[in-house]
């Protein structure tokens, strides 16, 4: 059991992840706005929520249930089924007041978790927490907080957080990197003048991963992972050039 993966249900994914997560892990999901994130953990959620009797929970600071359901029904996806049979559970909230909730025992978030018995919890996005300090300390202070405290509920958690399109060197601010134990990135590439969509795997603590950057594309069903980009250097700078055979 301890043993079995979490399954994000996309396909070519799970396969750069081995199988798919440790149970526990907690997973940063790295990219610029409309790569992606939400749209990635809405799947996460679903597949397990509809293959895996796993209840999900997606805390929000920025969108509304209402504007998260229209945007999961452009993906084919209908969420109201799914908080009706109490497998899944949307929370819009302020970073201010998750905190205060994570670190107490019987808050309502707390309670939640136990009598929904989730499994699989999205957080969307931790980048929110910055609004709450510009001291770097305090924020690592935060992150660490929240990852200890969803740690703490042996659940599954996908951190989504924002970056520029220029910020995938710069080193996670909050140190949030070092503190989670898988690292997913999602890119916008730029091949021959056209915008694609590109996929990696940056770490995961206690397995192999796939260290291929592959394409992907998002459409009804969600996200479709496709091949690997051969013959290119610097996708992950946004700006690739060809190599040469
Ligand atoms: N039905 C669809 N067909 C094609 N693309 C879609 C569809 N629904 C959403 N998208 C695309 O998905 C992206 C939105 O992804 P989203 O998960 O909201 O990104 P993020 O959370 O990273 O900002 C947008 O770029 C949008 O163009
Ligand atoms: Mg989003």
């Amino acid at each position: 059991m301890t043993n079995e993966r979490v399954t994000t249900g996309i396909k070519g994914l799970d396969e750069m992840l081995n199988g798919g997560f440790l149970p526990n892990s907690m997973v940063l999901v790295r990219g610029a706005p409309g790569a992606g994130k939400t749209s990635l953990a809405l799947q996460f959620l679903l597949h397990g929520a509809t293959k895996h009797d796993e209840p999900g929970l997606l805390i929000s600071f920025e969108e509304f249930p209402s504007s998260l359901h229209r945007d999961a029904e452009s993906l084919g996806w209908n969420l109201g089924d799914l908080e009706a049979s109490g497998k899944l559970h949307l929370m819009f909230t302020s970073p201010a007041v998750l905190l205060a909730s994570i670190e107490s025992p019987d808050s309502r978030l707390n309670q939640l978790i136990q009598d929904a018995n989730i499994r699989r919890l999205v957080l969307d996005s931790i980048s929110h927490f910055d609004c709450l300090t510009s001291d770097e300390h305090d924020l690592r202070h935060i992150y660490t907080s929240v990852v200890n405290g969803l740690r703490r509920e042996g659940i599954t958690a996908m951190l989504l957080g924002e970056e520029g399109r220029a910020d995938y060197q710069r080193t996670s601010k909050g140190g949030i990197s070092f503190i989670v134990d898988a690292i997913i990135m999602l890119r916008y590439v730029e091949i021959d003048s056209a915008m694609q969509r590109a996929i990696v795997v940056l770490k995961m603590r206690g397995s192999d991963h796939a260290k291929e950057i592959r394409r992907y594309e998002i459409g009804s069903g969600g996200l479709t992972i496709k091949n690997a980009f051969a013959g290119r250097e610097g996708l992950l700078s946004g700006a690739s050039y060809r190599t040469l055979p």
